[in-house]
């Protein structure tokens, strides 16, 4: 995305990367879980997770690149910070509020929610504006789910996300310079929140959500750009009016509301007509892939934009 001012960050927080990365690759499933326990290390114990028919038959993105290529500006604007500066963070206990247009507004514990939607894996194609895609095998439920139990209203026409602020714990958000305004916000038309793609992910991999990926839950919305996936969130909120997303908010000319994955418009400082599949080798772009509409996702979402004019909605 577009580079900010970079946050000052303690040197005694950063944990060298390539040591980071070199202890990951030591580590085995019982190692990690050892360390998720004692506190030390984002990844936990396994999720068991059935598997759903919403999954994409391509190669998955090595977990190594799903875990240390993030954006999540809240630990820092380089693509490995989220990887090296998120231990602090403490994911659980978490609850969510949910509120504004419902019938039932609540404020729901995560560990609850997994209780009563067990997790089922998908795999799915994530698409970055910034022009590279993953292939990810997510573990969630639908956000309709949790929408369900707290009865939206008739004039509720949208949901508003909201990241968790806690300086403390996220070094991007207490840096000198500022990089966005927290807390990242985001937002989706209710038909969007409900399709049944769209899901609150709450692990990848088979493992509860490490922290740089959104601990301990984060929207999932395979056919947007990835910034809408907002991660550790604390507050849904239903609206009646369309909520502002934290990219529209920064940079309105570059950043719309549906942000819906398009090869036909151009960012206006980028094609997004292809697409770099990270993980993949390949020289002379080998590994550039056309984009499909709706990363896709077509056959499910289009419907959704019926007579939309999708490059002033953009
Ligand atoms: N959520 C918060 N709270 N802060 C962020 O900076 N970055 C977004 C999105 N969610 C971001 C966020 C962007 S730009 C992308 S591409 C995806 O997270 C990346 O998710 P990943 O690191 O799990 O691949």
């Amino acid at each position: 995305m577009t580079a900010y001012h970079p946050p000052k960050i303690a040197s005694s927080e950063i944990t060298p990367r390539g040591m980071y990365l070199r202890r990951r690759e030591f580590l085995g499933a019982a190692a990690v879980a050892a360390l998720a326990l004692s506190g030390t290390d984002a990844m936990a114990a396994p999720l068991a997770a059935a598997k759903s028919s919403y999954t994409v038959d391509e190669p998955l993105t090595p977990i190594k690149d799903v875990t240390t290529y993030n954006n999540f500006y809240e630990f820092g604007l380089d693509k490995g910070d989220p990887a090296a500066l998120s231990g602090k963070f403490k994911p659980l206990p978490w609850t969510i509020k949910v509120d504004g247009m419902v019938g039932k507004p609540g404020t729901f514990d995560i560990e609850a929610l997994i209780k009563e939607f067990p997790p089922e894996e998908r795999v799915y194609r994530m698409r970055c504006v910034e022009a590279w895609s993953m292939v990810i095998p997510w573990d969630g439920f639908p956000l309709a789910a949790l929408l369900d139990k707290v009865e939206p209203l008739g004039s509720a026409k949208y949901v508003a996300f909201e990241t968790v602020v806690r300086p403390d714990q996220m070094p991007g958000q207490n840096g000198f310079f500022q990089s966005l305004n927290w807390p990242y916000v985001e937002g989706l038309r209710l038909d969007e929140a409900r399709h049944p793609l769209t899901l609150l992910a709450v692990g990848l991999y088979g493992e509860t959500m490490p922290n740089q990926n959104g601990a301990p839950v984060r929207l999932v919305v395979p056919w947007k750009y990835g910034f809408k996936g907002i991660k550790s969130i604390v507050r849904i909120t239903l609206t009646e009016d369309q909520p502002k997303n934290t990219w529209q908010l920064t940079n309105p000319q570059e950043y719309g509301f549906y942000a819906n994955v398009n090869p036909a418009v151009d960012h206006p400082r980028w094609s997004q007509a292809t697409e770099r599949r990270i993980g993949e080798g390949g020289f002379f772009g080998a590994n550039r892939r056309p984009t499909l509409p709706f990363n896709g996702y077509a056959d499910q979402v289009a419907s959704l934009y019926a007579g939309m004019d999708l490059r002033a909605n953009f």
